[in-house]
């Protein structure tokens, strides 16, 4: 049984953070709790801070004030969190397989795991390809699986599909959603789309322009088992949040 302590910890709290590069500021003052199982989606024009704020959570930055907890802890950079980029950043002398591969043996775990994951992100027919064989949307499952692959508690997703077309991009919005009900990672995944938040998040955060501050936190109460994502798409709460989360967005005069 987790002690009471552990079972009531956020798997981040970010407390009264405020964010500085030199005369700029990037980011905050903000508070954000995220507790463990949730899909957080980060909302926000370009420019907001919201790669601060994810760089802040994996450990890369210190904030300039306030605190940053992950687990209780203060995050160790490169070990707490799973990263996933715009850009896929694989191995192109390896093969796809040999990508999840190394990023198994580097977390310390069983290098035979690297199947089902490759499974899990629909790719067990490529695995014996080299990375710059496979398409863009492919390539970025790989980046999936690999962010996957490190076991971490916590996934940071930054705009992953964002250089991806549209089709490619709905396929892969439809994975995710899936694989992170089924993993129940938990996962802040950043994203200019407000249609791409309200069907990928359990809770949807705006941020206002720079600097970033809490405009909107909305829970998500749709299905995430047991229907398609037609259906789901088509749901008239699917559209009213939607609606609710655009006009926060474009109300802050979000210009990007
Ligand atoms: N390393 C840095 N040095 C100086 N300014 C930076 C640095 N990184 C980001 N910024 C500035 O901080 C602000 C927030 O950047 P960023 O977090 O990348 O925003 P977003 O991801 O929302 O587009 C921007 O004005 C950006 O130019
Ligand atoms: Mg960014």
């Amino acid at each position: 049984m987790p002690s009471a302590e552990s079972a009531g910890t956020p798997a981040v709290a970010v407390a009264d953070v405020a964010h500085r590069y030199g005369d700029v500021v990037a980011l905050g003052p903000l508070d954000l709790t995220v507790p463990p199982g949730e899909f957080l989606v980060l909302v926000g024009a370009s420019g907001c801070g919201k790669s601060t704020l994810l760089r802040l959570i994996a450990g890369f930055e210190r904030p300039t004030t306030g605190t940053v907890l992950t687990g209780g802890v203060p995050p160790i950079p490169g070990r707490g969190a799973g990263l996933v980029f715009q850009q896929p950043r694989l191995f192109p002398w390896k093969t796809v397989g040999g990508n999840i591969e190394l990023a198994l043996r580097y977390a310390g775990r069983p290098t035979d795991g690297a199947d089902a994951l490759l499974h899990r992100v629909g790719l067990q027919d490529v695995a014996k390809r080299r990375t710059w064989q496979i398409s863009g949307g492919q390539q970025q499952r790989v980046a999936i699986a690999r962010a996957l692959a490190a076991d971490r508690p916590l996934l940071l997703l930054d705009e992953p599909f964002a250089a991806l077309d549209a089709l490619t991009r709905e396929r892969l919005q439809e994975d995710l959603r899936s694989v992170s009900t089924a993993t129940g990672r938990t996962s802040i995944f950043v994203t200019h789309s407000v249609d791409e938040a309200v069907f990928l998040g359990s809770r949807v955060v705006v941020l206002s322009p720079r600097p970033g501050r809490i405009v909107l936190d909305l829970p998500i109460p749709l299905p995430r088992t047991g229907i398609t994502p037609d259906d789901l798409r088509g749901l008239p709460e699917y559209a009213a949040l939607r609606a609710e989360i655009g006009h926060a967005v474009r109300s802050e005069g979000a210009s990007a």
